[in-house]
């Protein structure tokens, strides 16, 4: 076990009392006791289902070398043989250890957020800059007020690069998260409409993104898209805080401009120009929408000092993760059947870029391009004009069925014309018995819709009707 923190310093940040033996060296942090290594110091966080103190026990049985709890749950745990901080709330416990690690840090720190993109991202710097040094970055999708201050709580005294991801459902939330992190480097990937019943417009999403700025170090850079419509919005706010701003995208004049891309079914190939440096590179997973967020992970590793070409050459080991366009490749006499996987999620952002994604397959001999698609949720009054908006990209794609699920794809499903409808159900699994009907070899099936409208089940459904061989990359 590395010691990420000593008892001395990590008993100085988080406050409280402790009773129990000496606590030793901490290897880690954890939240959840069913992930834990020995060694960890265990959070006893209250989520809005769960509350940690029920795992206290278990997570000290795990082998964690002290439970950090609440002043009000301490009666619980009278008498324990084990190590416990008790402090007058755990988050903010969690939160004080998260400065003290940011506070310690020499690393280039980088805060990632926008509408879609942010893991992607993440995850793509995460392998463009450990090509060049100690790197640290968020779990999963840990982006919000536990996630944040945990990331940060994580991060090794000796990281070099540092990278967060910052989301959030209202506003404040991304200034509350911004001023833990203080980055060097920010990114705002692109601003949509999602979570657009929390909102009301588009402004007001851009608006809380722009919340970002106010965190960045003094000297320290906004990453923009140009291509993006709150580009201007954006940037003036970042003008009058004198933050300076480095733009990506497509647009005449961009820093780290695409000049040149090839998209093939399962990678793209691009040329670009970051500022001042050109590079070619392979991005191995689909879609435009990727290279545009790969433009900003280069002009960020360029920006920390980190080695751009050693970058560039890391961007072909990326995949599309399980859920977000990763493709399984299923066995049929006649030619395997492609499914792409975006079953974790959908807004119409990430909805245009999978129909994209679909348009670029290239079905078997015979085959068709079949898109399952079920609600975007969380769009409010909107939502039916949101879906039916989706008909244009429907027709782009040439998709050759379209399969709906959920009252708000009613509303693209009748916008499509007849000849492209295959069904419409009012949950997913109304549609797996069409669907299984209708796919024939050759054919390319995209699915996708919010988590909440269970897309999941048709790709198992299609998995278990017909054995994978291989998942593709
Ligand atoms: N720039 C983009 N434009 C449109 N769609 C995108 C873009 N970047 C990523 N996507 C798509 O959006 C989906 C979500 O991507 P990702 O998980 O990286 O986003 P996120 O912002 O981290 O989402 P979450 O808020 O759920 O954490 C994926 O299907 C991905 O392909
Ligand atoms: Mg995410």
């Amino acid at each position: 076990m590395s010691e990420l923190w000593t008892e001395e310093v990590f008993l100085k940040a988080v406050g409280g009392r402790i009773t129990g033996p000496a606590i030793g060296s901490i290897g880690g942090i954890s939240i959840d006791s069913r992930t834990l290594d020995a060694g960890d110091a265990f959070f006893a966080i209250q989520g809005p289902r769960l509350d940690g103190h029920d795992y206290v026990e278990a997570a000290l049985a795990g082998g964690a070398g002290v439970a950090v709890i609440g002043e009000d749950h301490a009666d619980r745990f009278e008498g324990a043989s084990a190590s416990l901080v008790i402090v007058p709330d755990v988050l903010d416990a969690l939160r004080k250890l998260g400065q003290a690690a940011r506070e310690r840090s020499t690393a280039q720190i980088i805060a990632i957020t926008g509408s879609v993109g942010k893991t992607g991202t993440k995850e793509a710097l995460r392998l463009a800059l450990s090509q060049s040094g100690r790197t640290h970055a968020s779990s999963a999708s840990y982006n919000n007020h536990w996630g944040v201050p945990l990331t940060l709580a994580r991060m090794p005294a000796d990281t070099e690069y540092g990278v967060f991801e910052l989301g959030m459902n209202a506003p404040g939330e991304i200034a509350a998260l911004v001023k833990q992190v203080r980055p060097h480097i920010a990114v705002i990937t692109t601003v949509e409409p999602v979570h657009l019943e929390f909102f009301g417009s588009v402004e007001k999403i851009a608006d809380a993104k722009a919340e970002i700025i106010e965190g960045i170090e003094p000297g320290g850079v906004l990453l923009l898209n140009a291509d993006n419509a709150q580009f201007s919005r954006l940037a003036d706010k970042a003008g009058q805080a004198g933050v300076r701003i480095v733009t990506f995208g497509e647009k005449e004049g961009t820093d780290a401009h695409l000049d040149r891309v090839a998209l093939h079914a399962e990678c793209s190939c691009v040329s670009a120009t970051i500022l001042g440096t050109e590079v070619t590179y392979k991005f191995g997973a689909p879609g435009r929408h990727l290279v545009g967020n790969s433009l900003a992970v280069l002009a960020v590793v360029k920006l920390a000092g980190a080695d751009l070409a050693l970058a560039a050459l890391a961007l072909a080991g990326i995949e599309a993760p399980k859920g977000r366009g990763a493709r399984v490749r299923l066995p049929a006499e006649g030619g395997d059947i492609t499914v792409i996987d975006e079953s974790y999620n959908a807004n119409p952002a990430s909805m245009r870029a999978a129909l994209a994604l679909l348009s670029q397959s290239e079905p078997g001999f015979r085959g068709r391009r079949i898109a399952v698609l079920g609600d975007m949720r969380e769009l409010g009054p909107q939502a039916d004009d949101l879906h039916r908006d989706l008909a244009g990209a429907v027709e782009d794609a040439n998709v050759d069925i379209l399969f709906a699920s959920g009252p708000h794809m009613k509303a693209l499903y009748e916008a499509v014309p007849d000849l492209r409808r295959g069904q419409h159900a009012g949950d997913s699994t109304g549609l797996i018995a069409a669907i299984l009907d209708e796919i024939r070899p050759g054919d390319v099936v995209m699915i996708k819709g919010s988590l909440g409208s269970r897309m999941g089940p048709v790709v198992e459904a299609l998995r278990d009707h017909f054995a994978p061989v291989e998942a593709a990359s």
